[in-house]
């Protein structure tokens, strides 16, 4: 019997609400370039839930940080993240896992995403161990009451979400 072998990928979503992007998903991002001729950072515009940021905003600060890395692109999306990486040419969802309790619901997302499009795999990446316990909400958190985001933020998004917490620092 032979096995026949799709074309291995060389574009990969990194998918999320990145509200606002943290130095968690900065390490993601990261390693998925090196893995990845082409990253696509999917920003999902989420009509249910409305974040600290705007999309436009979120996007921004992605490309921001990214500006002077041709290979990584960010752009918004809506409805499904499958639909999405067929758009742009993906066969690869990175996501990253930091503790065992991020697995539950990115094993479903991923199967999900599998029985919707068989032909886009999902791979888990693991964060540096010091970005392992970093989340947007508490950076978030942090921010608000005048905590020290060094190393949990990029600095010109901690100034960011400082502003939008009335300057306070
Ligand atoms: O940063 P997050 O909020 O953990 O990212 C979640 C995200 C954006 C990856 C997920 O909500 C998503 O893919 N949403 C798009 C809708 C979709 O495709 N749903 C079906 C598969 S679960």
């Amino acid at each position: 019997m032979r096995v026949h072998l799709p074309e291995p990928e060389a574009t990969a979503i990194v998918p999320g609400s990145f509200d606002p992007i943290t130095n968690g998903h900065v390490d993601i991002i990261e390693r998925a370039a090196r893995l990845f001729d082409r990253v696509v950072v999917g920003v999902l515009v989420n009509i249910e839930k409305s974040g600290l940021f705007t999309a436009e905003e979120r996007v921004g600060m992605v490309q921001e940080l990214f500006a002077h890395e041709p290979r990584i692109e960010v752009a918004s999306f809506e409805g499904l993240l499958v639909d999405f990486a067929h758009r742009r040419g993906a066969g690869v969802v990175v996501r990253g896992i930091r503790a065992v309790s991020d697995y539950e619901y990115e094993l479903q997302m991923a199967l999900m995403n599998r029985r919707l499009a068989p032909d886009v795999e999902t791979i888990f990446l693991l964060p540096k161990e010091e970005n392992s316990f970093i989340s947007s909400r508490l950076a978030k958190e942090v921010c608000r009451f005048g905590g020290d985001t060094g190393g949990i933020l990029p600095p010109a998004v901690a100034e960011r979400v400082k502003q939008k917490f009335g300057g306070r620092s």
